[in-house]
């Protein structure tokens, strides 16, 4: 390496010094760390191996072909698909995701080829955005099933929203913000008996429910069952870029989604193309790196990292249902817990979740806000804070309870962040329900006057929190965009 090719890595190394930890397990979401040094030196090597290919066309390098088939292959096995299951490996749960909708949307025009109104897309009020965004640019009409407070959903619910517009129905396993399993055997069925295609998303809980005991069936098992979405970048433990997306049913329903999964064409002046997912050129190294991860961990690896999730989980659990005016919302299963005041200790025993999580900070560990939630018919499911449970916390789990238990004493009994005067400034400036959306200029003036405009990963978060949940939702959106937006301007 030359000396420039130093300064430029030296340089990267000091700006990586303000990041949140990636490893550890003390930043319970966004990172997955595995505890196991060897996995992370075995997908830098996979991937760097994979670094010049071109994942735009495996009939040139078959080798990505190869890999796609033992990753589709593993997971297949995994959610109990048989040999109709096909599959495509995508960038991430978000695309795939959006590849489920929109296959969903390509079989529903198919079969209604005269209908003038747009499709539906119906999911719990827990599902991700991820299917909003893909309801967004596909063109469908986003149905969200109210829950209940504790985030779980009543599958007649769900039922009861069916009818011939709606092109799919979609189920989480589980839900990232309760962690909950949806009734995925309650509604799949009831969907096939209306030929409505049921997608579960996985891509949380996909690489660690199969080995979670005495689970109820959400899978391939399930009649019903069109698609599952699973990320080899979460608790497949690879680096980020890469998921799978599967489908099945009966007969060759698999293949038919898949078709209607992959774009082709032969009308213009170049190559044939044929993208089986949303992008063109793409890099081979998430995948070879999910490869020899999934290679290396197979059945016996990935059932031992998630007896370690379960060991944290049950601690985690033990440990909240010993901290006065803390509880644990709904009845989690899997790597997720949301926690959230006790409604029923009086106020001055309460331990806020934002307030807790902004605590924990100082004590170096991350737990990720989640603002209350009000849905359509006026249900709210309560604001918490939601942690995401890895193998590598385990290591730690003393240290964390312990550091759990200390902020809650601390905070207990301090009210949660209160941005009603804020939101009323923001009102009399014409930014209320049913009022003007911010532009870019006003977005960036009220970040400021609401003292929002500074991020850091270790910045006190719940004033903020508490504003989204009291502005109407497009000026929430409109203010958190400025405010990404601004941290990629060049200064
Ligand atoms: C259930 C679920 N679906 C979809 C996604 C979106 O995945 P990604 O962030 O990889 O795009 C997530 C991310 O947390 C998730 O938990």
């Amino acid at each position: 390496m030359s000396s420039r090719g130093n300064d430029v890595l030296d340089r990267l190394r000091r700006l990586r010094a303000d990041d949140a930890p990636t490893h550890g397990g003390r930043v319970l979401s966004y990172v997955y760390d595995s505890g196991l040094a060897e996995l992370d030196e075995l997908a830098d090597a996979a991937a760097r191996l994979a670094r010049p290919l071109n994942g735009l066309d495996p009939t040139v390098f078959p080798s990505i072909a190869a890999m796609e088939r033992d990753v589709i292959g593993f997971a297949r096995r995994m959610l109990r698909g048989g040999r109709s299951v096909v599959g495509s490996v995508t960038s991430g749960g978000t695309e795939s995701c959006l590849l489920a909708v929109k296959t969903a949307r390509e079989l529903w025009r198919a079969k209604h080829p005269d209908a003038v109104g747009r499709p539906r897309l119906v999911a719990p009020a827990t599902a991700h955005a991820a299917f909003q965004k893909a309801a967004l640019l596909f063109d469908l009409d986003y149905d969200p099933v109210p829950c209940a407070p504790d985030g779980s959903v009543d599958p007649a619910d769900m039922i009861a929203r069916f009818g011939p517009d709606v092109a799919l129905v979609v189920v989480s396993a589980p839900a990232y913000p309760t962690g909950l399993l949806d009734p995925v055997g309650a509604v799949a069925p009831a969907a096939a008996d209306r030929g409505i295609p049921c997608h579960v998303d996985a891509c949380f809980g996909g690489f660690v429910l199969p080995w979670w005991p005495k689970l109820p069936d959400w899978d391939f098992r399930v009649r019903g069952v069109t698609s599952i979405s699973a990320d080899l970048h979460k608790f497949g433990y690879a680096p980020k870029g890469v998921s799978v997306l599967l489908h099945g049913g009966r007969g060759r329903q698999g293949r038919l989604g898949r078709r209607a999964q992959f774009f082709a064409t032969t009308r213009w002046a170049g190559y044939p193309v044929v993208n089986p997912t949303l992008l063109g050129s793409r890099s081979a190294s998430p995948l070879a790196a999910g490869w020899a991860i999934s290679q290396h961990l197979g059945d016996s690896g990935y059932a031992e990292l998630t007896a370690a999730i379960r060991r944290t989980a049950t601690a985690v659990r033990r440990s909240v249902d010993g901290i006065r005016g803390l509880v644990v919302l709904g009845d989690p299963v899997g790597p997720a817990i949301a926690v959230v005041a006790d409604e029923s200790a009086p106020e001055a025993e309460r331990v806020d979740p934002h307030r807790l999580a902004d605590a924990l900070v100082g004590r170096g560990w991350k737990i990720q806000h989640q603002p209350g939630f009000t849905q359509s018919d006026g249900v709210r499911i309560p604001h918490s804070a939601h942690l995401t449970l890895t193998p590598a916390l385990e290591r730690g789990i003393d240290e964390f309870t312990g550091a759990l238990a200390t902020a809650s004493d601390e905070v207990r009994g301090t009210p949660p962040a209160d941005a009603r005067a804020l939101a009323a400034a923001m009102r009399a400036l014409g930014y209320g329900e049913g009022g003007r959306v911010p532009g870019p200029q006003a977005a960036w003036v009220l970040l400021r006057l609401a003292g929002a405009a500074k991020v850091s990963a270790d910045a006190p978060l719940a004033t903020l929190m508490a504003l989204i949940e009291r502005l109407p939702a497009p000026v929430a959106e409109a203010l958190l965009s400025e405010l990404l937006a601004r941290l990629s301007d060049p200064r």
